[in-house]
């Protein structure tokens, strides 16, 4: 058991292999962050609390409560009694009045981890994880809160979430739940690292100087989106990939969120996570309880590097509960970007014979199959087969690519209405609008209430009978528009404010049935690229469409990001076409295939078009899949060189987690006249072993590796020299073994 009570001290520990996270009682009343930092061997430091000094506990000083409130490092502040930072809850009651002060009423300590009912959350068996309930409550209004925090044995990884229950006999409105908070010290000690972009460019790093202020990012779209993902650091200026702190936070959750760090009038920085409270409210009616989602949050103070590597391990055993985590994906090709909405069953059939010829293993049929949707301006929610194009249906063709040798996958969006559909015209009252005010459209497409039950049941019966229908081995189940015009017939006036969180509850309940009724389904969520990529998909899917950009030099940006609290096993990853269609940059095939195979591997392009010596190249590339997979699906991965930093080279490594085996992806960007060979350092190999090195898959280029010698020591502290190549996105893959 690695939580520790210090009864005298009225101080809670959480340990986890090296670190520790500590939250103390003050006054008997008051629950405060204390510390979360290196691991220490005991509880202890309840001064942090500063409760010793100025400002003077209520208990000793009423007169000054206030000074106490303003200041104090509350686990879980509040709003309306004193405290004027950004607060973590808010609170109205029935009379409109906004006020709630937490008292600490007891705690529990479980083995384990309990689950979050209809949310995804990181699970543990006893042995693997402990938790620690604070029971706090404000007795004035009639709301208890349990404060759950679990720390895992063998992962320095924390979680955070909030279970509030009102127990007076009047409604009570809750306007903010956030799920994790926390204060420290020394706010010029940090900087703010995030996850930003836009569509085709998501997850660029982004790292803020903090100043007085609040600091924030998130996300009042319906989902986690492109925009900005659900994580942010705190990292000490001197942070890079092997030093410095790093303290990150992630939240479980695929809807609206915020993070904000706020720098107070003390230069303490508060660290808040959770719902965004813009447009939320929340009825919670005598004796109903509300669960705020989960937060993660891993702190190392050996850089960003060791932060990511927990991350990876604790999604890859505590979060991700699909049958296909630890198999082997079968190798793609997505018909998307091959054609558009202009195919029929024989051009498929076409690219699924020649896919199957090179060593593809599943064929995905994409957006236009169904209804009458030759462009996407129609016939989202119309789920039947479109059999001028499919011409027998569903199984037709699902058998005959069957019987070709590949699985067969489907493209999907189920949460959506085309304003041109049968469903639309039968059920106009369906799509998410306000009475008076015709909704607004993006990609000409409005969004299914599914917050109601029965536009729910209607949604998922269209997609049970659709994988009933046929031999359907996966679906990618896409969404591609946010939410807007929020207004719902299904909600009182006064649970209006609840329609963006019970959206996203629909979304998990319909995808929890989905395989509940076909659990051997690979399911990769997606949206509109990769705007839903957070970690309460993974609880669902194995793997998320990471972007409709499938540029290397772009992805290069957006793996890096990604990969920073993300598992390679999860970021999928295709190869495209070339000129590329989002950017038009030409990039060989060879580059292509390298930065894919990071991910989770496939083909995005038209097969039967490709030169004979581009063909050639595939069945290398699927065997280079199968051959390295394990070492990204299940090593750890280590940045070696960023060209978002040296604007030149990228590299990164996955190393066994027995470091017997790497492999090490290099791509050289920008070629650039010089005559010195590049020199990067590997990382996480033994030091005492000699490694074989070997080259595989590249054009045969001047490396003359295989077969080389080199002791672990060497290729990390000396580094390994790789001669440039004449032109630009040229790579590199470079597979080690221990001798
Ligand atoms: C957005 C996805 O990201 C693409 O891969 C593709 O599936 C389109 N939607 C289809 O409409």
């Amino acid at each position: 058991m690695s939580i520790e009570i210090n009864e005298k001290e009225q101080l809670f520990a959480l340990h986890t292999p090296e670190t520790s996270y500590v939250v103390g009682i003050a006054d008997g009343l008051y629950a405060g962050h204390v510390y979360y930092g290196k691991r220490l061997r005991h509880a202890s430091g309840a001064y942090l609390m500063r409760t010793g000094q100025h400002p003077f506990i209520p208990s000793a000083l009423k007169r000054e409560k206030g000074t106490f409130m303003s200041v104090f490092p509350f686990a879980y502040p509040t709003q309306g009694v004193g405290d004027y930072r950004t607060p973590a809850l808010q609170v109205r009651n029935s009379r409109g009045m906004r006020g709630c002060e937490l008292h600490y009423t007891g705690y529990r300590i479980d083995a384990g981890k309990p689950a979050l009912e209809g949310l995804p959350a990181t699970f543990a068996k006893e042995g693997e994880a402990s938790t620690l309930t604070l029971f706090l409550a404000d007795e004035v209004i009639g709301l208890e809160a349990e404060l759950r925090f679990t720390c895992f044995e063998d992962l320095d990884a924390i979680t955070r979430s909030v279970v509030l229950k009102n127990t007076s006999g009047e409604p009570l409105y809750l306007e903010k739940v956030l799920s994790f908070s926390m204060e420290t010290d020394n706010a010029e000690h940090f900087e703010l690292l995030s996850l930003s972009g836009t569509w085709a460019r998501e997850r660029n790093i982004i790292r803020s100087r903090l100043d007085r202020g609040i600091y924030s990012v998130g996300s009042v779209r319906g989902e986690s989106s492109q925009q900005e993902n659900p994580f942010t650091a705190l990292v000490s200026p001197d942070c890079c990939e092997d030093r410095g702190i790093a303290l990150g936070v992630h939240f479980v959750y695929s809807g609206n969120f915020i993070a904000e760090a706020e720098i107070t009038e003390n230069d303490m920085v508060r660290l808040n996570m959770g719902i965004h409270p813009g447009g939320f409210s929340w009825k919670l009616e005598p004796g109903a309880s509300f669960t705020a989602p989960e937060v993660v949050s891993v702190y190392s103070c050996e850089g960003l590097g060791k932060m990511s590597r927990t991350f990876h391990d604790l999604y890859r055993e505590h979060l991700i509960r699909s049958p296909w985590l630890k198999r082997e994906r079968p190798i793609l090709i997505n018909n998307w970007e091959a054609t558009y909405f202009n195919f029929n069953t024989e051009k498929l059939i076409s690219i699924a014979r020649e896919a199957k010829k090179c060593g593809i293993e599943m064929l995905v049929m994409d957006d236009g199959w169904f209804g009458r949707r030759d462009s996407d301006a129609s016939s989202l929610g119309d789920w039947f087969v479109n059999e001028e194009k499919l011409p027998g249906g569903l199984k037709v063709l699902a058998d005959r690519v069957n019987e070709i040798g590949l699985k067969f996958g489907i493209w999907m969006e189920p949460e959506m209405v085309s304003p041109d559909s049968e469903l639309y015209r039968a059920h106009p009252d369906w799509a998410i609008r306000q009475p008076g005010r015709d909704p607004v459209q993006f990609r000409e497409q409005y969004v299914l209430d599914i917050t109601r039950r029965e536009v729910r049941d209607y949604v998922y019966e269209q997609v049970s009978s659709i994988l009933k229908s046929a031999n359907i081995a996966y679906v990618k189940w896409d969404m591609n528009r946010y939410l807007a015009d929020m207004g719902s017939l299904g909600l009182d006036a006064d649970r209006q404010g609840e329609q963006m969180h019970r959206y996203t509850l629909a979304v998990y309940e319909l995808q929890e049935r989905m395989l509940a009724e076909f659990p051997d389904l690979l399911l990769e969520n997606c949206s509109s690229g990769g705007a839903r990529f957070d970690p309460g998909m993974l609880y669902y899917s194995p793997q998320i469409w990471c972007s409709d950009d499938m540029d290397v030099a772009e992805r290069l940006f957006i793996q890096e990001g990604t990969a920073l609290c993300y598992p390679l096993s999860c970021i999928g990853a295709h190869v495209g076409a070339s000129p590329n269609h989002t950017t038009g940059r030409v990039a060989p095939f060879i580059t292509r295939g390298h930065a894919a195979l990071s991910g989770t591997f496939g083909y995005e392009l038209d097969v039967t078009k490709l030169s004979e010596e581009e063909k050639a190249l595939i069945p290398g590339q699927c065997a280079d899949y199968h051959r390295f997979h394990h070492l990204a699906a299940d090593g750890d991965y280590y940045r070696v060189a960023s060209y978002r930093e040296n604007r030149e080279y990228d590299a990164w490594m996955s190393v066994s987690k027995d470091k017997r085996e790497a492999l090490v992806t290099f791509i050289q960007v920008l070629n650039r006249p010089n005559f010195r060979s590049y020199r990067i350092f590997l990382k996480g190999l033994d030091p005492e072993a000699v490694y074989r090195l070997e080259e595989s898959g590249s054009d045969g280029g001047s490396l003359k590796l295989s077969g080389d010698r080199i002791p672990g020591d060497v290729l990390m502290y000396g580094g390994l020299l790789i001669p440039r190549l004449p032109g630009d996105l040229k790579s590199r893959l470079i597979y080690l073994v221990k001798e």
